[in-house]
């Protein structure tokens, strides 16, 4: 570690003074956010120690119960980003409508996207969570902010990330120009530049899929799964492994450090849904993040990012991490059409 590490403070104003990547609101906006996930680390750290984990007792407009860390993150993240002068609305997994920012504060000029906490159903067991965010423009001369001019294709983001609550806090970022590690150093309680310029390699040997779903998925998915599993003697030549984590930030976590391939496909079980994970704050952030580093995202033979949303909780088949591997997997959606 460089005894002069650089700070996602350091790190952001350099994006904008130096590359003129960003503007400043822009480079307000993302530490406001990073802000916010470190109070929402300290909160999950805690877990049952501070009689936070558990349900919440109401149900979100996924049909989800909410566990009070849904509800909890949320409000950290509202609270955090509502004053800043930056936003004009927020939209999250969280609430049904739009959160317009309120009229006691200068409204801006971008529109903040989010998951608050990714992965739920690990909190009680103390496996990785984490929070995933996405940004786009207001479009010009809007007065009136409604649900409507957040249903831009994901490539209209102008910045994405992830933060995972794990061994490490690391927060993960595009502003469009490639993609930034930055881990939390709890003593000073700052993040600092780990990693930046990530690739994630063009072939693999790691899929990641929930396979206690095989029986419900189209046949393109069966087809690749079943390929993977016969290994080394079959199609593919190798033997592959699997991981399956089941929070989204942990399994593209790991797909962005070493490689892989992600898949949460439409399955039968609700015909009339793409696939269990949203568009517009898990899909597209984290199909942005891939892209960038240098790895393609997939919704079956149509490019994630280049989807337009019909609605604010649409969701997406995701299927994203190596190239070599969602290519075919995009070439076996073709062949069955
Ligand atoms: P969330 O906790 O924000 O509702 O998202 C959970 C998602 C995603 O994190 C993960 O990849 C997927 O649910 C796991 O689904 P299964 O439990 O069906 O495997
Ligand atoms: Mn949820
Ligand atoms: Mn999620
Ligand atoms: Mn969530």
């Amino acid at each position: 570690m460089s005894d002069n590490p650089i700070s996602l403070s350091r790190y952001l104003i350099e994006q904008e003074r130096r590359h003129g990547h960003i503007p400043g609101s822009l480079r307000l906006l993302i530490e406001q956010v990073a802000r916010a996930c470190k109070r929402i680390s300290r909160a999950v750290s805690k877990g049952a120690s501070s009689g936070i984990l558990g349900s919440a007792g109401s149900e979100n407009v996924q049909g989800e119960v909410q566990k009070q860390l849904d509800v909890i993150a949320n409000d950290v993240l509202l609270e955090a980003n509502e004053w800043g002068g930056h936003l004009a609305a927020m939209a999250s997994e969280e609430l049904e409508q739009i959160y317009p920012v309120p009229h006691r504060y200068p409204r801006g000029e971008y529109l903040l996207l989010f998951d608050p906490l990714d992965g739920s159903s690990n909190i009680e067991v103390n496996v990785t969570i984490g929070t995933i965010f996405s940004v786009l423009h207001l479009a010009d001369g809007v007065r009136d902010v409604g649900a409507e001019h957040f249903l831009q294709a994901g490539r209209d983001q102008v910045a994405a990330g992830y933060c995972t609550y794990g061994p490490q806090t690391t927060l993960v970022l595009t502003l469009g120009h490639g993609v930034a590690v930055f881990t939390l150093d709890s003593e000073q309680g700052s993040f600092v530049l780990t990693q930046e310029g990530l690739r994630i390699p063009e072939s693999t040997r790691e899929f990641s899929i929930n396979m206690s779903n095989m029986r419900h998925w189209a046949p393109p998915v069966q087809r690749y799964v079943d390929e993977c599993l016969q290994g080394r003697n079959g199609p593919r030549g190798k033997d592959f492994n699997m991981r399956w984590v089941g929070s989204m930030v942990a399994d593209v976590h790991r797909i962005l450090m070493r490689g892989g391939v992600f898949l949460y496909p439409w399955d039968r079980r609700e015909p009339d849904r793409a696939g269990k994970l949203r568009l517009l704050y898990e899909a597209n952030p984290m199909a942005m993040l891939v892209e960038q580093a240098g790895g393609m995202a997939t919704a079956g033979t149509e490019r994630i990012l280049d989807i337009q949303p019909q609605n604010l909780h649409q969701r997406a088949a995701v299927m994203l991490g190596s190239r070599e591997e969602v290519a075919l997997l995009q070439r076996y959606h073709a062949e069955a059409q």
